[in-house]
């Protein structure tokens, strides 16, 4: 039987039940990262600051975090620039855990969550001033569809801000499908987003190494979030040279 779950609400029951993936990964990734961040993603302080600034939300505005997980970066971000936020996920099970996390962002009422899809969030359309994707675009099983959806809770001149990773080479049979194939940029274009830009990071992606590699030099335990990491430590530490670290942003023109 493989160590990685087989869906991502029981991946964040694992994560609800490990310390290691809760307190001792985010230390890993960047000691800066405040503690009620709790991410499930490879973003670092400095990331959240760009996302924070990209997103160019002011107080009062309405922050969409699409795939947003636990919710710790979009609260982050929320909390930074004093926007509501609204994040949505497929995970019924994440959505629950991020809406009683808010309290620990000082968020309350300001910020709720609820489930959807990256090809359909429910949200009405034009409702964002903008929307952001940390670490979850390459999962949707329709792109094009995604990045329409993306650009449909935008409100004209709303900005998109997602991370993510690409196959250096495109098609590369040596990386996973859901990197292998995807180019942010040609995406968001098709979608009809004007601004695109897609630039490397490659400074988070030496922090996931080190978070993998610290991974993979500790004692297995019975921390069920450190057996996960470790596994997924294996392939990915394979296949990192071949892919790269990218934060796209775009804005939807009209
Ligand atoms: C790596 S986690 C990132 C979570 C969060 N953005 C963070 O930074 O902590 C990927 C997230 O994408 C969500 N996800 C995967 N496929 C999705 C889909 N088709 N629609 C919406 N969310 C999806 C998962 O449930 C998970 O919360």
């Amino acid at each position: 039987m493989s160590d990685l779950p087989e869906s991502f609400d029981e991946a964040f029951l694992v994560s609800e039940r490990s310390e290691w993936l809760r307190r001792t990964f985010p230390t890993l990734l960047d000691a800066d990262l405040p503690p009620e961040v709790e991410p499930f993603s490879f973003v670092p302080a400095s990331g959240l600051e760009e996302v924070a600034s990209a997103v160019r939300v002011g107080p009062g505005g309405l922050l969409v975090d699409i795939a947003c997980g636990r919710g710790g970066p979009g609260m982050w971000v929320a909390r930074r620039i004093g926007a509501t936020l609204c994040g949505v996920d497929s995970s019924p099970v994440a959505v629950a855990s991020a809406a009683r996390r808010r309290d620990a962002f000082g968020l309350g009422a300001s910020a709720r969550f609820v489930v959807g899809d990256l090809t359909g969030t429910g949200l009405d359309a034009g409702v964002a001033d903008a929307v952001m994707c940390v670490d979850a675009f390459q999962f949707t099983e329709d792109r094009d569809l995604a990045a329409r959806e993306l650009r449909r809770v935008l409100r004209p001149g709303g900005r998109l801000v997602l991370t993510c990773w690409e196959a250096r080479t495109p098609g590369d049979a040596d990386v996973v499908e859901r990197f292998a194939t995807l180019r942010c940029g040609e995406v968001l274009r098709a979608a009809g987003f004007a601004d695109v830009d897609v630039a490397e990071r490659p400074a988070w992606e030496q922090r996931r190494r080190a978070v993998y590699e610290a991974a993979l030099g500790t004692d297995p335990s019975d921390d069920p979030g450190l057996t996960l990491m470790q596994a997924e430590a294996r392939t990915a530490l394979a296949e990192m040279p071949r892919i790269k670290r990218v934060l796209a942003t775009a804005t939807n023109p009209e």
